[in-house]
């Protein structure tokens, strides 16, 4: 009874502020990328591949918060195979300029595929130093890679994770990957909140990209949580927290 009685006042709470068209971080809550999109508010762009979207967080992403270090750990330790990466959402570069301090990066083909408007500026912004960074807009125009890297993409990424890796020229070795959104139950898009744009974004079931990475014929070497980043969606509390989780994945022999 209690529970019932709690989850009615979650979901007439949420509608509340749905309402109210609070300007929330999250908003909705939708059964496909396509659905979301056709509820993103007038006025507002949609998706992530427009120019005045690149600048959003682009400072903040160049920093390298505590849950970037999992990765790092990572890249240090495989140092010794890795001469070509692929950063799949990699934006303009921003995990390139952060780990620089951090990894020899002169050693490393660091290969950044993204949706054609963060390509575009990547490129525009490239610095005398990113001697070893380029830009794809399509996957499959990437060379052979020794790592997957998808650092905050799963959340944007409108296909799955199976089909992504399928499209690349080489199973690599590694897939790394980052601040991939989970929740229990079945998967959920929401929009999320960039101020000029309203983005979809995946809470996707907890199984979904460990039994994708099993069928792609990876086994997980290593896994964690990151607790600081757990939210719900504010208009849809009933749904529960969303996880955010990192995978470390190498090809079967
Ligand atoms: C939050 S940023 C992640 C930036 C950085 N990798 C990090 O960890 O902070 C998400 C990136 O995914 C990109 N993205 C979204 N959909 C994509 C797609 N279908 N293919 C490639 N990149 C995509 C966005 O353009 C954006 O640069």
């Amino acid at each position: 009874m209690r529970t019932h009685l709690k989850r009615a006042a979650l979901i007439a709470l949420g509608r509340f502020r749905a309402l109210r068209r609070e300007n929330v971080r999250f908003r909705g809550a939708f059964a496909s990328f396509d659905e979301a999109v056709a509820h993103v508010r007038p006025g507002l762009l949609a998706g992530y591949d427009h120019d005045r979207v690149t600048p959003v967080s682009r400072e903040v992403m160049q920093q390298v918060p505590l849950w970037d270090y999992p990765i790092l750990y990572w890249l240090k330790r495989l140092a010794p195979e890795i001469t070509r990466l692929v950063d799949a959402g990699g934006h303009i570069g921003v995990k390139y300029r952060g780990f620089g301090r951090y990894l020899e990066l002169e050693l490393v083909d660091w290969i950044v595929y993204d949706l054609p408007a963060q390509v575009k500026a990547g490129r525009a912004q490239v610095r005398p130093q990113d001697r070893t960074l380029s830009f794809v807009e399509r996957i499959e125009e990437a060379p052979a890679a020794d790592v997957l890297l998808a650092s905050g993409l799963m959340p944007y990424l409108n296909e799955p994770l199976t089909d992504l890796v399928r499209r690349m020229r080489v199973l690599p070795r590694y897939i790394l990957l980052n601040k991939v959104v989970t929740r229990d139950g079945p998967t959920v898009v929401t929009l999320e909140n960039f101020g000029v744009a309203e983005v979809p974004y995946h809470i996707r079931n907890v199984d979904e990209v460990p039994t994708a990475l099993d069928m792609l014929g990876y086994d997980i070497i290593d896994s964690w949580t990151i607790d600081s980043l757990a939210h719900r969606i504010q208009t849809h509390p009933e749904l529960g927290h969303a996880t955010y989780r990192g995978y470390v994945a190498r090809l079967r022999a």
